[in-house]
Parts: C-alpha cells; sequence; structure tokens
C-alpha cells in the first residue's frame, strides 16, 4: 500500500492547534471534528473517481461531474478518540455505513520488547463489507500500530479486501507506520504528520498528548 500525507494547509492549522497544550476540551474536539472533514476531503480527491454526467442547469444542458464511490464506503471508528475524527469524515462522506471497533492498549502491561502493547478488543460492530466498498479506518493517533494491528485483523476476518482499506490518523510515528505496512501490505496509510518518534510510555513525540483524555474527559 501507499503511506502519503494530508497536505491541505488547513490541516496543518488545525493539527498544530491540536497539539497546543492551552487547547481546551471543546477546541480541541471540535479540531477533531475539522481535521476529520479536511482529511475526507482529502481521500475524495486522493482516491476516487469522477464520471461525466449530463446534467440541465435552469439554461441549458452542460456535463457535470460527479464522484463516484461515495455511496460505497464504510468508516470504522476505532474507539475512543475516533469519535470526533468520524463525525468530521461523515461530513465529507454522509452516506458511509459505519463500523464501531472498542481497541484499546493495556497501559499498564507497559511496552513489550518488541515495542507493542496487548490489546484488548471489547466489542466489535461491522457492518457487511463489499468488494467495491472503500473502508476507511480512523484513529487520530498511530504509535505503536498495536491497535491499529488488532482492529485490521479483525476487518479482514470479516472478508475486507486488504486494497480497500484506508488507516486515517492525525499523528503517526515511525514504529507504527513500519508495523502496520509490513503486517498488512496492501493497506493504504493516510496521515497530516508523521512525528520524531515515541517516548518510554509508547506515547507520540512531539504528539499532542492523550488525544482520548484530551476529547473526553
Ligand atoms: C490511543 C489512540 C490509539 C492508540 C494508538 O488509544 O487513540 O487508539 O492509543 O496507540 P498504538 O498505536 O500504540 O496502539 P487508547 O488505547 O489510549 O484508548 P482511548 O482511545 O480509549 O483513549
Amino acid at each position: 500500500g501507499d503511506a502519503w500525507l494530508v497536505t491541505h494547509a488547513l490541516a496543518k492549522d488545525e493539527l498544530s492547534r491540536l497539539r497546543e497544550r492551552d487547547t481546551e476540551q471543546v477546541a480541541f474536539r471540535k479540531g477533531l471534528v475539522k481535521l476529520g472533514r479536511i482529511c475526507g476531503y482529502e481521500i475524495i480527491d486522493g482516491r476516487m473517481e469522477t464520471e461525466y454526467v449530463e446534467i440541465e442547469t435552469p439554461l441549458t444542458t452542460t456535463m457535470g461531474e460527479r464522484v463516484t464511490g461515495l455511496d460505497d464506503v464504510v468508516i470504522v471508528n476505532v474507539l475512543r478518540a475516533a469519535t470526533p475524527f468520524v463525525e468530521g469524515l461523515l461530513k465529507a462522506f454522509p452516506r458511509a455505513r459505519q463500523g464501531v471497533i472498542s481497541a484499546s492498549r493495556d497501559e499498564s502491561a507497559g511496552m513489550d520488547d518488541d515495542g507493542e502493547f496487548p490489546i484488548s478488543v471489547d466489542y466489535v460492530k461491522l457492518p457487511d463489507i463489499a468488494p467495491d466498498d472503500t473502508v476507511i479506518v480512523a484513529d487520530p493517533m498511530l504509535a505503536t500500530g498495536s491497535t491499529m494491528s488488532a482492529v485490521l485483523s479483525h476487518i479482514t476476518e470479516q472478508g475486507a479486501d486488504p486494497d480497500d482499506l484506508v488507516v486515517l490518523s492525525a499523528v503517526a510515528a515511525p514504529p507504527g507506520i513500519v508495523r502496520v505496512s509490513e503486517s498488512f501490505p496492501e493497506v493504504d496509510l493516510l496521515t497530516v504528520a508523521i512525528d520524531d518518534e515515541l517516548n518510554e510510555e509508547g506515547f507520540i513525540v512531539p504528539g499532542l498528548g492523550d488525544a482520548g483524555d484530551r476529547a473526553f474527559r
């Protein structure tokens, strides 16, 4: 798969606000919603096709252009930090079907020698996924990639074709990118920023802190 960056200036602007330690909860959540919308538009621009259609304006007949595939989109919400991010994505893909997966790192166990966290997957509800669907798996943070690997295993077990899977994050760290792209080579990775590193606790540095806590607590 490909790894690509969302380069829209507004995406960088929103991400910079999210990174600021002084951005409080409501602004943080709204920022994730806005960022989700921009990323959705970038996905449409980067990987969806358009078709020419004849349309009637009030004055004449002309050729218009429509995005195809908008009816065949599945968005997977990786609880919990992805919830506001998905709210934004839905503004770009209003007719998407949705899946929900609760997957979280066992922070008390800590990172193991391979740089992985044990992941508990507690709830999985996915819509039927058809061969034509584009599946967008949204999680603002891709750190060690442990969570995303567990999530992608569930999605591919349910029959999704990895060719049509897009992992969307706001911030990704190199170890997570490597882990996911080695385990799921067909999956495309899309992120707004690739940060420098992970600290010993597995947090992305410079990052934006704990996105779930900042949006919800
Ligand atoms: C955070 C984040 C990702 C995951 C990334 O979730 O939202 O889901 O960690 O880390 P990884 O790439 O090392 O697996 P967390 O487990 O804190 O759960 P939360 O969203 O409920 O806060």
